[in-house]
Parts: C-alpha cells; sequence; structure tokens
C-alpha cells in the first residue's frame, strides 16, 4: 500500500488513503500526513475502523496528547480514558443523554465557530476525530480555512490586526448560547488566557487568523469594540467560500490543524446516537511566545 493524497477542496480539504491506520505507521508514512497537513489544514482518512488505543498511538506520532479539561463537577463519570474526549451524546452507559442534561448542553457550544483548546494557555495543534456512530442524516462537521481568509483580508485590515492579543475563555463562548452554569471555582479555572490573532503556520510560513468563538476581549480594545470586530471577523472568515463540510461515515477519521482551521458540529436528531471519540494533540508552547520568536 502507498500513501495517497487526493485534494477534495483546493489547498484546504484532502483525503488520504494507503494506510491502515491499525498497524503502526513508519517513520516515511508519519512524515507524508505531515506534509499532506502542512499542505491542507484538514485530512480525511477513510475506512479506519480504529479503537481508542490504536487512534491514541498514531496521534502521538505527531506529538504530546492533551487531556480532557476537569471542568466537569465530581459527580461525572467519564466514559472513556483521559486523553481521549467524548464528542457524543451518550452518558457513561452508553445511554443518549437527555434533553436537561448539563453536559449535553454544555456540548451544543460545539455548534459555535471554533479552534480546539484555544482557552488553554497552550491550544491544540492537531485535533483526530473518528466515527464511530453516527446518525444518518445531519452531525456534519464544517471547516473554515482560516489561511484563505487571512490571505482575503484587505491590506489596511490585516495591518491592523496583526500583533493584537486576544482573551479567550470557555465563559465567553458559553455565554453565546445562555449557559452559565458554573460553580465558582470552575469560574476561576477558566480564567481568559491570550491568544494571538493573527499567527504564522510553521509548515507552510503562510499567515492565518486565529479565531474562536471562545476569544471575547481583545488587549487595549474597548469590550463591546472586540466583541463586534470578533463577530465580524469570524462572519467574514466562514463565508461559504472558505467553508468545507464533512458528512461522516463510520470508520471516517479526520485530523485538523486547529492553528489555521475553524470547526463546528451541526445539529442532527439527538434521539439517535451520536458518537464520535476525539485525541488532540497539543501545540506545545503559548500562542504569545511567536511574539518573542
Ligand atoms: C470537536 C468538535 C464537532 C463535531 O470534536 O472538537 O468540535 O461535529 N466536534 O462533533
Ligand atoms: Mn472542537
Amino acid at each position: 500500500m502507498s500513501i495517497a493524497v487526493k485534494p477534495l477542496s483546493p489547498a484546504f480539504v484532502a483525503e488520504v488513503t494507503g494506510l491502515d491506520l491499525r498497524e503502526s505507521l513508519t517513520g516515511a508514512a508519519v512524515a507524508a500526513v505531515e506534509d499532506a497537513i502542512n499542505q491542507y489544514g484538514v485530512l480525511v482518512f477513510p475506512g479506519q475502523l480504529i479503537d481508542d488505543a490504536q487512534q491514541m498511538e498514531f496521534s502521538r506520532r505527531f506529538g504530546a496528547l492533551e487531556t480532557t479539561v476537569k471542568l466537569y463537577r465530581k459527580d461525572f463519570v467519564p466514559r472513556l480514558d483521559p486523553h481521549v474526549s467524548d464528542i457524543s451524546n451518550l452518558d457513561e452507559n452508553n445511554r443518549v443523554r437527555a434533553k436537561d442534561d448539563r453536559l449535553r448542553l454544555n456540548g451544543l457550544g460545539n455548534r459555535l465557530w471554533h479552534s480546539d483548546s484555544s482557552f488553554k494557555r497552550v491550544p491544540a495543534r492537531f485535533s483526530l476525530l473518528s466515527a464511530r456512530t453516527v446518525p444518518s442524516e445531519g452531525g456534519e462537521t464544517q471547516f473554515a480555512d482560516m489561511r484563505a481568509a487571512w490571505d482575503a483580508l484587505e491590506e489596511r485590515k490585516k495591518a491592523f490586526l496583526d500583533g493584537l492579543i486576544c482573551e479567550h475563555t470557555q465563559l465567553f463562548s458559553r455565554a453565546k448560547i445562555g449557559f452559565t452554569d458554573w460553580s465558582e471555582e470552575e469560574r476561576v479555572r477558566m480564567a481568559p488566557v491570550p491568544q494571538l490573532m493573527v499567527r504564522t503556520h510553521p509548515g507552510s510560513g503562510r499567515k492565518s487568523l486565529y479565531l474562536s468563538s471562545h476569544a471575547g476581549r481583545i488587549r487595549g480594545m474597548e469590550e463591546p469594540e472586540a466583541r463586534m470586530l470578533l463577530m465580524d471577523l469570524i462572519e467574514f472568515a466562514t463565508e461559504p467560500r472558505f467553508v468545507h463540510t464533512h458528512r461522516w461515515t463510520v470508520g471516517d477519521l479526520v485530523m485538523w490543524d486547529n492553528r489555521c482551521t475553524m470547526h463546528r458540529a451541526r445539529e442532527y436528531d439527538e434521539t439517535r446516537v451520536r458518537d464520535l471519540h476525539r485525541t488532540t494533540v497539543s501545540d506545545g508552547v503559548p500562542t504569545v511566545a511567536e511574539l518573542a520568536a
């Protein structure tokens, strides 16, 4: 088998075939995947019926994994390994969560455009999402190309944005959907973190907007002005010309680069099971360190 990379959308999304992710990959195969993700922001690996251990092993070839955020209450019983995010509508007994379930309501925030873990000082580099059970309709994931969005900005806008520092927290994104059910301890732990608004993608040398619904303030700017700027930018950067929609099939593994893309989940009939497992490769250093570099 040899690896083949076929564009699904020019310079943004590609399909990768010729690898079996149940097996340990050669260094050359890992390098080929790295080259592909540096060129494209999103890679789709169809037909990969992997388990969590295989997913973790493949993901670790690209760097250290994040552990899931322990923001949850003491009574939270995880369904999966701490290195695997549970992107499902199931509880610890594999039953569909109730309408008013707190984790379900919090999880609805994934339907806002975001970049994973931008609310952490050291955010996510790659996310790898594996489809285990999917509904027959709906529940797509959409991706937006933040390098293309940057390229399309007017020069005047680019000069204004470059160097700005935003503050990100899940408190901002969840407040947008009216989710405010946090304990005092959780609020303290979710203090905003600084992130660059404009990043240079090391693998391609291209500049990119670094946006996320977790962003709610910009240093040196009044809050309403910052909020409006962020809303306008997200609206611009998610115009259809920058967006690709992925319709899930069981066995799909989708890998994306959070440094230069945003994504969001789409609505589906939540009486059906939707079970996806995510591993997340940490970016290693805070984005603001790029300013010093
Ligand atoms: C994620 C995420 C979107 C979806 O896994 O990080 O935002 O479609 N998922 O479930
Ligand atoms: Mn996400």
